[in-house]
């Protein structure tokens, strides 16, 4: 039996292993539907038994972040996906791997490195030359132990596309290939008669190939994979590196005793979608169908070696539309509503959904279910007018376009999309969200389609389409959450706040309090008086009191104790908070009879770091990164309150698929909160929208 399973009940076990659902613990009468879970993500798969019995849990999360700053430093990586085959090589690691080598050449000041990509098909092992790619380099002797690279020419016996950033080296190869194709990939020096095979790091590692034996992931041969099948890989390598670290956080918090009444982790959203009763089999075959037409248009319309001529004719004849989506300069959940919104659009509209070029962070830490790069499908999109120049504005093969820009009037109006835009490539722009008014409006023209057709509805809308879209990388959880030694001296580390959100024996309400830009600096902070800070959000905390009287006769006191997750742009009231009212694990040391949490205190659940704002250039990638994991972890939340003026709690609580009422507080308004909140079909209308 798997190490880890073993504090499961034999009971719970059992019950999974019987059927496909298991039914929460908590009957709530706050949501219409109760939450029914999907748990045939958690179980693990055989063949890893055998590992989990060499290691434990916090050896195996180790082991992916050794694994992951291996697969990081590698000088060589290349992928074969959508059909594409790209190469990336790192100059730094290069100038590590070979620094015997230029360090013996040290008088030569250029050296050109040769790469041979070797073809097969699956079926038949004989590999074939397909492109010789030259390197030239200057090289620098910098001083004993280092070398620097610089990329002065190259030639390639095929036709590649070769992008040079700072020591990064990327060259995309022209050309598609079958599915059925495999790759091999050999390297020399051309002063030097050693050829040898390149081998490169799969990732991220699957638990089959992986963990077993190490190096487990390192790899001669590259096979094809789609986006989709990218996006189902990560899905399944977060799954059971969640159950990692919430193994982990059994055995390090648990006293032995509380060990064994323990449950299964609680699932996390994108697990939850997968479940027909949350997001329907109408609207899972919905998009299926989507993703298939879109991977297909794809690979008709660009082969990889097509004119832009040749590109022109396919789209009219096979009378394909585009669906641009521009990302807005302002907060990051604006530019996230409008995402959602769009893609809702090009599903409706059957139109080829097309991502913004210039997010690169965006894709760098979320994998998409769709291959929808600018650059790879209509690179030419900017030079549209220089290439309808000779042609009439009736003519067959005239490309027309047009840009929107969505205020909030999207909020409340209805579009008939085909309509108002009869051109074929469409760039939406915006920040705003027309999600919820598409489906609820009694006058939209797409509602009986979504309402009856598919069977969804303002609840589960939302967080179908996000999670059917695009998924949290397993490389950015291991940035985010790394493995730490110690306990913060104020405050949660990020890898212990996301244990307890998967811990079922909290029931964690997610609190947003939107408190303005300027309480991100963190230099203006005062810190004497945490009483005085807290006391201006006193209506957060009257709030968070009254829900918790109402959930006391819903949530079983015994299982499940009601902690807060308080997310905020404020660093000063996140210190306060956890100052004056944090989440102590001290207790679950102890025994049951011992101790027990008490149910009427504040147990504040908070990261103690400042954060940032995307629309800040000082630390925007940063700012980015920092934010998309406090969305993953407050739609982990059982329930939300947010602040009203704000869409960055309010798409998270909308994306965790937990269908329940929202409770929304302005900065100072004075509102009770003895009452069911608000659906989220109304919800869904405030601020910026949905
Ligand atoms: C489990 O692993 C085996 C190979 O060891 C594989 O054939 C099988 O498809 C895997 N099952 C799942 C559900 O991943
Ligand atoms: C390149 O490799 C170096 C060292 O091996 C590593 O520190 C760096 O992060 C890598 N760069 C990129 C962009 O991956
Ligand atoms: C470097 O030069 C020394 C002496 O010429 C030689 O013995 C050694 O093999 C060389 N090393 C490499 C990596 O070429
Ligand atoms: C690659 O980038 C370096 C530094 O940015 C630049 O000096 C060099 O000319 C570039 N090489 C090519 C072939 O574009
Ligand atoms: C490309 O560069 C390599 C190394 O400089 C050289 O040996 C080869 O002849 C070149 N090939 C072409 C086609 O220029
Ligand atoms: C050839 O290169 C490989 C790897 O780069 C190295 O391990 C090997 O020692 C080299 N062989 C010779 C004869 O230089
Ligand atoms: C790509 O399409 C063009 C135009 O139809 C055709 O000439 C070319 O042979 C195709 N290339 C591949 C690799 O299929
Ligand atoms: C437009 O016509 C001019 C003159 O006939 C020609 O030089 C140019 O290449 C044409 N442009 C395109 C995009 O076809
Ligand atoms: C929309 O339909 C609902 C249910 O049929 C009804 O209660 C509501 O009044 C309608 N709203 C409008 C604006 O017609
Ligand atoms: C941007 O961030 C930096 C560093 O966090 C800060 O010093 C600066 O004041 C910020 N700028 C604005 C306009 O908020």
């Amino acid at each position: 039996m798997l190490r880890y399973l073993k504090i499961r009940s034999p009971c719970i076990i059992g019950l999974i292993l019987a059927s496909l659902f298991i039914v929460c613990l908590l009957h709530h009468n706050l949501t219409t539907e109760l939450s029914v879970r999907n748990s045939v993500a958690i179980i693990p798969n055989k063949s890893l038994e055998s590992t989990s019995l060499l290691s434990s849990p916090r050896e195996l999360l180790l082991l992916y972040e050794q694994e992951y700053s291996r697969v990081e430093s590698t000088s060589f990586r290349p992928t074969f996906h959508n059909h594409h085959l790209t190469l990336k090589l790192n100059l730094t690691a290069i100038a590590i791997e070979y620094f015997d080598y230029f360090k013996n050449s040290s008088t030569k000041t250029t050296s050109a490195l040769k790469i041979t990509c070797l073809q097969s098909s699956k079926n038949r092992n004989n590999f074939r030359s397909i492109c010789d790619i030259f390197l030239t380099f200057q090289i620098k002797i910098l001083n004993s132990q280092k070398v620097q690279l610089t990329l002065l020419s190259k030639n390639t016996s095929c036709s590649v596309l070769l992008t040079n950033i700072s020591d990064l080296i990327l060259i995309n190869v022209h050309q598609t290939f079958s599915i059925d194709d495999i790759f091999r990939f050999t390297h020399q020096w051309t002063n030097t008669n050693n050829k040898t095979e390149l081998f490169w790091r799969s990732w991220p590692p699957t638990t089959t190939t992986c963990l077993k034996s190490l190096p487990c992931s390192l790899t001669n041969i590259l096979t094809h994979s789609t986006s989709k099948e990218l996006f189902l890989t990560e899905q399944n390598a977060v799954s059971y590196w969640l159950d990692l670290q919430y193994q982990v956080f059994i055995n390090q918090r648990l006293s032995n005793e509380r060990k064994k009444s323990v449950n299964n982790r609680n699932f996390v959203p994108y697990e939850i979608a997968k479940n027909p009763r949350v997001c329907s089999s109408e609207f899972q075959n919905w998009i299926l169908d989507y993703q298939k037409w879109h991977e297909n248009i794809m690979l008709n319309i660009n082969n990889g070696s097509m004119t832009f001529e040749e590109q022109r004719n396919r789209i009219i004849e096979l009378d394909v539309r585009f669906l641009i989506y521009e990302k807005h300069t302002s907060g990051l959940s604006d530019r996230i509503i409008h995402l959602i919104s769009t893609y809702l659009v090009a599903l409706l509209t059957k139109r080829l959904f097309i991502f913004d070029k210039n997010w690169p962070e965006f894709t760098e830490i979320m994998q998409s279910s769709l291959n929808y790069d600018q650059q790879l499908i209509i690179p030419w999109i900017e030079q549209l007018d220089l290439l309808n120049k000779n042609l009439t504005q009736n003519d067959r093969k005239y490309l027309t376009s047009k840009t929107e820009w969505f205020s909030s009037n999207r909020l409340l109006k209805d579009y008939d999309y085909d309509k108002l835009f009869p051109e074929r490539i469409l760039t939406f722009k915006g920040h705003t969200g027309g999600v919820i008014q598409t489906i609820h409006s009694n006058s939209s023209i797409y509602r009986k389609f979504l309402t009856i057709d598919l069977q969804m509805n303002t609840n589960n809308i939302f967080g179908c389409l996000y999670h059917s879209l695009f998924t949290y990388k397993l490389s950015e959880l291991i940035n985010r959450a790394p493995l730490t030694s110690s306990d913060l001296p104020v405050g949660h580390s990020s890898q212990l706040i996301l244990q307890i959100l998967l811990a079922p024996i909290f029931f964690p309400i997610g609190v947003q309090v939107r408190a303005g830009d300027e309480t991100m600096n963190e230099q203006n902070i005062d810190q004497s008086n945490p009483e005085h800070i807290i006391g201006k959000y006193q209506n957060f905390l009257a709030c968070i009191q009254q829900i918790n009287m109402i959930n006391e006769k819903l949530v079983d006191k015994t299982i499940r104790t009601p902690i807060v997750f308080l997310l905020s742009d404020s660093y000063e009231i996140r210190r306060a908070a956890l100052k004056l009212k944090p989440l102590s694990l001290e207790c679950y040391r102890l025994s049951e009879k011992e101790c027990q949490l008490n149910y009427y205190d504040l147990h504040v659940l908070a990261s103690p770091n400042p954060v940032f704002h995307v629309s800040n250039d000082t630390n925007r990638v940063l700012a980015f990164k920092l934010g998309m994991f406090d969305i993953f972890l407050f739609s982990l939340c059982e329930q939300h309150l947010i602040s009203t003026e704000s869409s960055f709690g309010r798409f998270p609580a909308f994306a965790s698929l937990k269908q329940r009422n929202i409770y929304s507080l302005g900065l100072h308004e004075l509102k009770s909160c003895k009452n069911d909140g608000l659906p989220l079909s109304a919800v869904g209308y405030q601020w910026s929208g949905i």
